[in-house]
């Protein structure tokens, strides 16, 4: 099988399971809301010396569509190489950027799926770039095309600075001018100057409905379908919700547009506009991530962004070049159980994506969408999603970009 389709199962499995049991209708933005004086920001400084010390990537190693991944090898945070244990990246996402993953959801699913007992599996080897040569463990859990090569199972289009892979040919390097959108977008929302513009959820989107639209305009392939919708939501909310910076007077975190720069890997070039260094994800030195007993999980703003943002939800894709895009119609995808006016009620949308990526995912492993149906049946009781009768899928064969790659 294909280990990076499992990190998408799983990516979104953990995040789900980490807020199932309480999942929110509508909640507060920033959920990690704390009074300045309990923070403790010694326990938060991200450490970059010794063993953590930045190093460029070289060019035998594999970077990608990533900058979460990529700047947490470029500190050997995970194997520098680029060629990661998928349990580390889950564990080490957690401590570095507090990202929350029910550890207990991942090892039971990974339990499931390979192996009774887990300690015999230490390592679900992947790259977080392109495709790796075949080695033993290849062989054995099947070759890792890298995240880079999970177009339409993880890689999607309308990421936050990516191109998408039928605008440009390249969907894994970043493209300084749109990281610069999103920059003047956080600063022409909160006029308050730089190191002032809070952690913004309303800001990215804003940026993602821009890029939605962009994406209409520019790619005719355009592809948005159920699983690339909550992929990219995901992926925007990231950037608030992990990669701010933290400090005793922003205890909820801002963005500090050097931060997020180094993060991403882009600087100054010589003509002055921002360019990309391929390899140089950094986490500036005198980094604080957001408190662990507030970890980040990304499932508590989808709603906020579907709710606020309703473009971000509408599934579909171009039908036949650059600016035809067509809604799919819900009601008739879904055999009348869902609408698209209603996925906007309750906790329809989250069901609805769950159940889909259940159904979209295509499998190489025979077996995972049974095991899954019952890692995902063990979470979604709370939320009383309604009965399916399964999707008609041949109304996903109207977009080209579905038929292309999937
Ligand atoms: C096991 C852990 C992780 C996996 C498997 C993973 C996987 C991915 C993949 C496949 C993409 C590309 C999605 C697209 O096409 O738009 C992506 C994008 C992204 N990831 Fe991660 N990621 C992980 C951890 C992290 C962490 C810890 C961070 C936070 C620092 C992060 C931040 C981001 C951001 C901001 C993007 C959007 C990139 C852009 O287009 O600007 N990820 N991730
Ligand atoms: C990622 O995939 C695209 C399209 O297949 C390719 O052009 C690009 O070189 C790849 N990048 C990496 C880092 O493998
Ligand atoms: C992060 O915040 C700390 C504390 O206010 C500050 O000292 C540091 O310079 C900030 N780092 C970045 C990259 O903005």
């Amino acid at each position: 099988m294909r280990v990076p389709l499992l990190a998408s199962y799983l990516f979104i499995l953990s995040s789900c399971a980490s807020g199932w049991g309480t999942f929110p209708v509508l909640r507060s933005r920033h959920p990690a809301s704390r009074a300045a004086t309990e923070f403790e920001l010694s326990g938060q400084l991200i450490d970059v010396t010794g063993p953590h010390e930045y190093m460029a990537a070289t060019n035998d190693d594999l970077r990608g569509p990533c900058p979460g991944l990529n700047a947490l090898a470029n500190h050997g945070y995970i194997p520098r190489n680029g060629f990661v244990c998928l349990l580390d990246a889950f564990f080490v996402s957690q401590s570095v950027f507090g990202f929350a993953v029910d550890a207990a959801s991942v090892v039971s699913a990974l339990a499931g799926l390979y192996a009774s007992d887990i300690t015999e599996l230490p390592c679900l080897p992947f790259s977080i770039g392109g495709p790796t040569p075949r080695t033993l463990l290849g062989i054995i859990l099947g070759e890792s095309v890298g995240l880079n090569g999970t177009h339409n199972q993880f890689e999607t289009d309308t990421s936050p600075t990516r191109c998408d892979l039928y605008e440009c040919g390249e969907n894994s390097i970043v493209q300084p001018d749109i990281l610069q959108n999103l920059l003047d977008l956080f600063a022409q929302n909160q006029p308050g100057g730089q190191n002032q513009m809070k952690a913004d959820f309303d800001t990215v989107g804003q940026h993602h409905v821009n890029r939605i639209q962009h994406s209409i305009e520019n790619n005719p392939y355009f592809f948005y379908g159920p699983v690339q919708m909550a992929v990219s939501c995901v992926v925007h909310l990231v950037i608030p919700g992990a990669m701010a910076n933290h400090s005793a007077s922003n205890p909820d975190g801002y963005i500090s547009p050097e931060g997020l720069k180094s993060l991403y890997g882009v600087a100054p070039g010589p003509d002055g506009k921002l360019k990309y260094n391929w390899g140089t994800e950094q986490i500036p030195p005198n980094w604080y991530r957001r408190p662990l007993d507030a970890p980040y999980s990304p499932l508590l703003g989808l709603v906020d962004m579907w709710t606020n943002y309703p473009q971000t939800l509408i599934i579909g894709g171009n039908t036949n070049g650059i600016n035809t895009f067509a809604p799919l119609d819900i009601g008739d995808f879904t055999n009348g159980v869902y609408s698209t006016a209603a996925l906007l009620e309750g906790n329809n949308a989250a069901c609805f994506v769950v159940q889909a990526v259940q159904v979209l995912i295509p499998s190489i492993l025979e077996n995972v969408e049974a095991i899954l149906t019952n890692v995902l049946a063990k979470y979604t009781p709370n939320l009383a999603c309604p009965e399916l009768q399964g999707f008609k899928m041949a109304l996903l064969e109207q977009y080209p970009g579905y038929m292309l790659k999937h």
